[in-house]
């Protein structure tokens, strides 16, 4: 499957395209199993390199947007269109107003500038004053779900090795899942969290957010162990 997720914040007739992601909806490796909100993303993504994002954006999102000026609706906020790549053109699956999960992880790693500077001048109307700055290099998220998910799974697992995996360079841990007790922090959700790593392309990248995972220790947990695979296999390294 070709999917892309795009996002952009978006007031009235301005329009910032952010970082694109590629999300992995299967549970399992190789796109195997039941569908999941998502078990891992990376971004740039070869299939929708980030200097044709303008142009898909004149295709799924523009038009949406003029349309719901014209309603006298117009929309401000964060505009995330689900496309999949087909050999007929890009078709629109959804679209939320919101960030993705996980692809917002990959997304914030690439944004060098502020996401509340970005949303204030969204409410503001004053997006084109924003001076946008993405990293180029590439970012990848793994995660880690309770075993069981997207059906029932357990919680109260504790999760152990998050800070050793944040000290690793060019890896953070986003914790979604999760609670503290007690000084420890619990499985707390289906998606516990995400591995998050900047590389300076995709391998790097994969190899880094593995590198941070197999820090993490939780009973009862899965992951999905190809995350970045098809992008390789796009530029032809895998
Ligand atoms: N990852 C898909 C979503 O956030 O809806």
């Amino acid at each position: 499957m070709n999917e892309i997720s795009i996002f952009g914040a978006i007031c009235d007739d301005k329009y910032l395209i952010l970082c694109p992601a590629r999300d992995y909806k299967r549970l399992e490796a190789g796109d195997a199993g039941p569908n999941t909100g998502g078990m891992g993303a990376y971004s740039p993504a070869p299939i929708l390199p980030d200097d044709q994002l303008n142009a898909m954006a004149d295709i799924v999102t523009r038009p949406i947007l003029a349309e719901m000026a014209r309603r006298g609706t117009p929309f401000t906020g964060i505009l995330y269109a689900g496309l999949m790549m087909t050999a007929d053109g890009p078709k629109v699956l959804e679209y939320n107003t919101r960030f993705g999960d996980p692809e917002c992880q990959p997304l914030l790693m690439r944004l060098k500038s502020d996401l509340v500077d970005i949303m204030q001048a969204c409410i503001a109307g004053e997006l084109d004053k924003v001076e946008l700055d993405i990293d180029e290099r590439s970012t990848l998220g793994v995660v880690l779900t309770a075993k069981g998910y997207p059906g029932s799974y357990p919680k109260g697992m504790p999760i152990s090795g998050i800070e050793k995996a944040n000290e690793l360079d060019g890896v953070y841990v986003f914790q979604a899942g999760t609670k503290a007790q007690d000084g420890q922090i619990l499985a707390n959700g289906g998606r516990v969290l995400c591995a998050t790593a900047l590389g300076k392309d995709l391998k790097e990248a994969q190899a880094h957010a593995y590198e941070g995972m197999a820090c993490l220790s939780m009973e009862d947990s899965q992951i999905r162990t190809d995350i970045g695979l098809k992008g390789l296999k796009r530029l032809g390294l895998a």
